[in-house]
């Protein structure tokens, strides 16, 4: 009997090529990622109904403000209409949404649709689709450790009680599943500051495909390979 396929639980994303494959049309960067946020729509859809519960895509990093004004505030943009314009969709599909990096260098009408989404959504008992924005890994660990340090101070918490599920608690991913596979598009192979502590385990696979090609074959390629992997922890596969 064949074995069956397996359906990573959590499925990260660096979503990268956009700009690339915007420049070979003659188009603007922007409209890379304009074609790469209608991307991230259908694989949300497409890893629903393969039985993913969690997608995580990076959306901003904490670096892309040193992108020329027009392209940051183009992706802003992006992700404002995203906010304002999604929650009759996560209603039909039973999506819920987290945003995760630092909100509050967030215009503030931004971090209000975010605000008002994420609650809307709460409750919902399907995928959940958390969106990078303003986040760097390394800017997520210094503020869960700044939170636990706060806590030794005000003695509420003795260091040696710090533990990795503590830290764990105190990410903006708190309660999520560490993902199972990180996908890299974009033909380059870092990992670029995205979920350093959570990808510990993660299997990583990186493609050729430009973000605004990516599809549900290049997902199912994907799977595929993390199918074709003996998943290790540092221990034995018997
Ligand atoms: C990297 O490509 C991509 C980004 C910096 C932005 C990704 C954002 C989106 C796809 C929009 C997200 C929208 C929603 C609704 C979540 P790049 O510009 O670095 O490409 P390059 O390496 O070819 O220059």
């Amino acid at each position: 009997m064949q074995n069956e396929r397996k359906i990573p639980v959590h499925v990260a994303i660096i979503m990268d090529g956009n700009g690339r494959w915007a420049k070979k049309r003659g188009l603007p960067r922007t409209a890379g990622h304009a074609q790469g946020a209608r991307v991230v729509e259908q694989i949300l859809e497409d890893a629903d109904h393969m039985g993913i519960r969690y997608l995580t895509v990076y959306a901003f990093s904490t670096e892309n403000w040193s992108r020329p004004d027009s392209e940051v505030k183009a992706l802003m943009n992006l992700l404002r209409t995203y906010m304002k314009t999604s929650l009759a969709k996560c209603a039909r599909n039973n999506v819920r949404i987290r945003v995760i990096g630092d909100k509050s260098r967030l215009d503030s009408d931004l971090q209000a649709s975010i605000a008002n989404l994420e609650k809307e959504t709460a409750s919902n008992t399907g995928i959940g689709f958390q969106i990078a924005i303003n986040y760097g890994s390394r800017d997520e660990i210094v503020r869960a450790l700044r939170k636990a340090a706060q806590r030794v101070k005000d003695s509420e918490l003795n260091p040696e009680d710090i533990t990795e599920d503590m830290i764990s608690d105190g990410l903006d991913t708190a309660g999520i599943p560490d993902p199972d596979l990180l996908i890299r598009t974009g033909g380059e192979e870092r990992i670029s500051n995205f979920l350093l502590w959570q990808t510990a385990y993660s299997e990583l696979y990186f493609c050729d495909a430009a973000w605004p090609d990516f599809n549900k074959a290049e997902l199912e390629k994907a799977i595929d390979a993390f199918n074709n992997r003996e998943r290790r922890y540092g221990g034995l596969i018997s």
